[in-house]
């Protein structure tokens, strides 16, 4: 635990993938009552995440929650995230959708979906009539962490130090240190085509061997595999996100798909990870998983720090001279900077996001 009270905490995005989990985006009505409502819950969510969590702690019941832009210049004002902007939709070889979407909650636990249930639940009774549900999720774990497609997926996620760099902002944007940016999209499989096609092409198409999981040999992996076109170099280092896709479906219904769920400290690697997907590398070299998949929600939020949630008070507080003036915010009016008064970061703590208070 922190005992530093002026370091930034960040929220628990970076985590070991899990056996169940929630994907809940809500839209927030019109009015100055349903703002106050979720400003009184971004401060309550920790407690109520320790109470819900403590009835078993070997669930390791965890929640992030993110603001999509509109929803942030409402509820916060200035200063805002540097790259906040709402989900841009894209139209190449294939059609990336951009769907409403205020807020995420994105509820994990090791191993139990009734502790996911519980907290979801206990949100949307807080947030009553001020809010609309978008789309719920519920995802679970498929054997050896297969989605429904039936590859391995998640084994080339960043782990410990590198997961964390991946996912938390620094110093590029000093006021929301700690913060990260999450972009989801869900996707539906025609898993019966995908199923006729052989598994030697399922595989060039993913880029790696379906039953062992083995990165295929560059001599042989496609230009358009996707963990070929996914990956990205920049100043020769790769750009890594973090991910934390899960399976859902409803079988009376043929409803078989993925929940892309992708954390990263820049919404542009995502986004040109996208491009390259369903435009191509170079135009016209898209994912053919996409002939298979489409999707049928989009949107990016961003995710500030568990200090920031924290410091929310239920009214925006008017705003003093000082922030007028472009000075940092107070602490107590949920818009609080993550300079230490020594002017570092502030983040040490940072290595501890996995664990919420
Ligand atoms: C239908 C939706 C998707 C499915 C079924 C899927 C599945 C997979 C699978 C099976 C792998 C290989 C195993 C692994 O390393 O995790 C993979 C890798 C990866 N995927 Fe996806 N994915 C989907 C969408 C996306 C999207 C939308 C993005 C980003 C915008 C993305 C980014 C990545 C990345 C970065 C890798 C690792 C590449 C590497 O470094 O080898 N995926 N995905």
């Amino acid at each position: 635990m922190d005992t530093n009270p002026l370091s930034t905490r960040s929220q628990p995005v970076v985590a070991p993938l899990t056996k169940a989990a929630i994907f809940l985006v809500i839209t927030l009505k019109p009015g100055a009552t349903n703002d106050a409502s979720v400003r009184k819950l971004c401060a309550d969510l920790s407690a109520l995440l320790r109470a819900v969590g403590f009835r078993d702690l070997t669930g390791q019941l965890s929640c992030v929650m993110a603001f999509g832009s509109e929803a942030w210049d409402r509820l916060f004002g200035t200063p805002r995230p540097k790259e906040l902007h709402p989900f841009r939709e894209i139209r190449g070889v294939h059609h990336a959708v951009s769907t409403p979407g205020d807020i995420l909650f994105h509820i994990r636990s090791a191993s139990r979906m009734d502790l996911c249930f519980e907290f979801s639940a206990l949100i949307m009774s807080r947030l009553g009539d001020a809010v609309a549900s978008a789309d719920e999720v519920h995802g679970f774990s498929y054997f050896d962490d297969r989605d429904l497609i039936g590859f391995v997926d998640g084994t080339e996620n960043p782990v410990a130090d590198a997961a964390i760099s991946a996912t938390l902002i620094g110093e590029e944007d000093l006021d929301f240190a700690g913060g990260s940016y999450v972009i989801v999209q869900k996707y539906l499989h025609d898993l019966p085509r995908w199923n006729r096609v052989p598994i030697a092409e399922q595989e060039g198409i993913v880029g790696r061997s379906k039953l062992s999981d083995i990165e295929l040999d560059d001599s042989v992996k496609p230009s358009y595999a996707h963990n070929a076109l996914t990956t990205i170099i920049e100043d020769g280092e790769q750009v890594e996100i973090l991910r934390d896709n899960m399976p859902f479906g409803n079988s009376a219904k043929g409803e078989f798909g993925t929940y892309f769920i992708g954390y990263a400290r820049s919404p542009r690697t995502i986004e040109q990870m996208l491009e390259n997907m369903f435009v191509g590398r170079p135009p016209g070299n898209y994912d053919r998983l996409l002939d298979f998949s489409r999707t049928v929600t989009g949107s990016l939020f961003f995710v500030p720090s568990a200090t920031f949630l924290d410091a929310v008070l239920p009214v925006q507080a008017p705003r003093s001279d000082a922030t007028k003036s472009g000075d940092s915010p107070t602490l107590h009016d949920g818009r609080c900077g993550s300079h230490k008064p020594d002017g570092s970061l502030g983040i040490g703590s940072l290595k501890n996001g996995s664990q919420h208070e």
